[in-house]
């Protein structure tokens, strides 16, 4: 039987897991999202056009593949309509590649509103979340109250849904909310595959069938290991991909673990390599750093690898893909943090107090200052980049295997 190999990010988010997917999908028969929702934004260019997916997994675009929404995900009728018609407005025929799981959660209009009241309830210290009602929907479903996409189809589906609208305008005090969309949309979706998604990833694995499964948010968004309560409401780890899809861990292959040359954050939380300085500002104005979902800028930093080395350990990651590294072609110094202190005392691993009182203690290494697009081998980079990588290899017991230095599709070198 094949394995499914898992693509996830090593950080908080917007690695640069869609445009990954993307290249890695012509190897694979399937790709399948597992958690997470429309709070993700998974971008992808090729030719000139570039493309944001938020629900929709990135397969989408390459004609034969199967692209499955596994029940690990949380869907709103509303996005994943806009979305799959825009993508068909590009000539892909989405309704023939597409599967979604009868279990996976719905978001309903009134989850986006209690999002949105929950982030005000809590002032000053609320988390920044995309308000896409992602946090009150994984809630009802742990909650046992959750509406799920197999349910629209009992003929009793208006009753259940407004019992549960019921219950959130009374939990928001307000009389009424305007779900015509909502209700439409939902319509739309009856006419698609509604799947026992664990069954047909199983047949699939029987029938040899290559799978990709498609990570949304990154590690230290996670849950449990994340920067908690900075974080989303769902395993983004590796590990996630087994309930978010129904299927054993000894089932999972390859695990590719992807990160920028940098980092950033989107929202609140602790971030120890934050810039404040024009170094930010440089990455954030060269990198695009700037949400897919929700436009906020993002605040930028330093590659972190006491975080990356404990999010290598927590996935299982057999492979590396770095992301973005033409993103700092002009930099004299490129510094790496490669250990924190906490109080006073040096730490080497990823505190449960991780707090703004951590002082990141870094390691400069000289940049290479040139332009990489001619490069097509590994070659080929500079040697000031090829011995930043071989750093992080040996800080993280694994090896870099794709190095991107573009947002196209084409701009993405493989190692041997
Ligand atoms: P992709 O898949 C970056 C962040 C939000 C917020 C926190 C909680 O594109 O990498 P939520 O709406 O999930 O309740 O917000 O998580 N966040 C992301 N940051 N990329 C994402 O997705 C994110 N999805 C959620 O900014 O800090
Ligand atoms: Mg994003």
């Amino acid at each position: 039987m094949k394995k499914i190999d898992v693509v996830l990010g090593l950080q908080w988010g917007d690695e640069g897991k869609g445009k990954i997917v993307d290249v890695l999908t012509p190897n694979y028969n399937v790709v399948a999202r597992f958690q997470g929702g429309p709070n993700a934004g998974h971008s992808i260019c090729f030719g000139n056009q570039s493309f944001v997916l938020h629900t929709v997994p990135s397969g989408i675009f390459r004609a034969g593949t199967c692209n499955i929404i596994g029940n690990g995900v949380v869907i709103d009728p509303i996005i994943l309509m806009q979305e799959i018609r825009a993508i068909e407005a590009l000539g892909v025929n989405v309704r023939e590649g597409l599967q979604i799981a009868k279990r996976a959660n719905l978001i309903l209009p009134t989850h986006r509103l209690l999002d949105a009241a929950s982030e005000q309830k809590k002032g000053e210290h609320k988390v920044g979340t995309t308000g896409k009602g992602i946090g009150p929907a994984y809630t009802d479903k742990i909650a046992r109250n959750g509406l799920r996409v197999g349910d629209i189809l009992r003929p009793d589906f208006l009753e259940r849904y407004h019992i549960l609208r019921a219950a959130h305008l009374d939990m928001l005090g307000i009389r009424s909310v305007d779900d015509s969309e909502w209700l439409n949309a939902v319509e739309q979706l009856r006419q698609f595959a509604i799947v026992d998604n664990e069954i047909v990833i199983h047949r699939l694995m029987e029938d040899d069938r290559s799978i990709l499964a498609e990570g949304a948010q990154g590690s230290l968004l996670d849950i449990d290991f994340g920067t908690y309560p900075f974080v989303t409401s769902s395993s983004t780890l590796c590990a996630g991909a087994c309930v978010g899809l129904g299927t054993a861990p000894c089932h999972i292959g390859q695990v590719f673990g992807i990160f920028k040359a940098y980092c950033t954050r989107v929202g609140a939380g602790p971030f120890p390599t934050e810039l404040f300085d024009s170094t930010g500002e440089t990455l954030r104005r060269v990198g695009h750093e700037f949400g897919a979902t929700t436009g906020r800028p993002r605040r930028c930093g330093w590659l972190d690898l006491v975080a990356l080395k404990y999010t290598v350990m927590m996935n299982g990651v057999t492979s590396l893909i770095m992301m973005k590294c033409d993103v700092m072609n002009e930099f004299d110094t490129i510094r790496v943090c490669v250990g924190y202190e906490l109080n006073g005392q040096p730490i080497d691993y990823f505190p449960f107090e991780a707090t703004d009182d951590i002082r990141p203690v870094y390691r400069d290494f000289p940049g290479w200052k040139c332009d990489l697009s001619d490069c097509h081998s590994y070659d080929q980079l500079p040697q000031q980049l090829r011995d930043y990588i071989t750093f992080i290899e040996t800080q993280t017991h694994t090896p870099v295997s794709i190095i991107s230095i573009g947002p196209d599709r084409n701009q993405t070198i493989f190692r041997n």
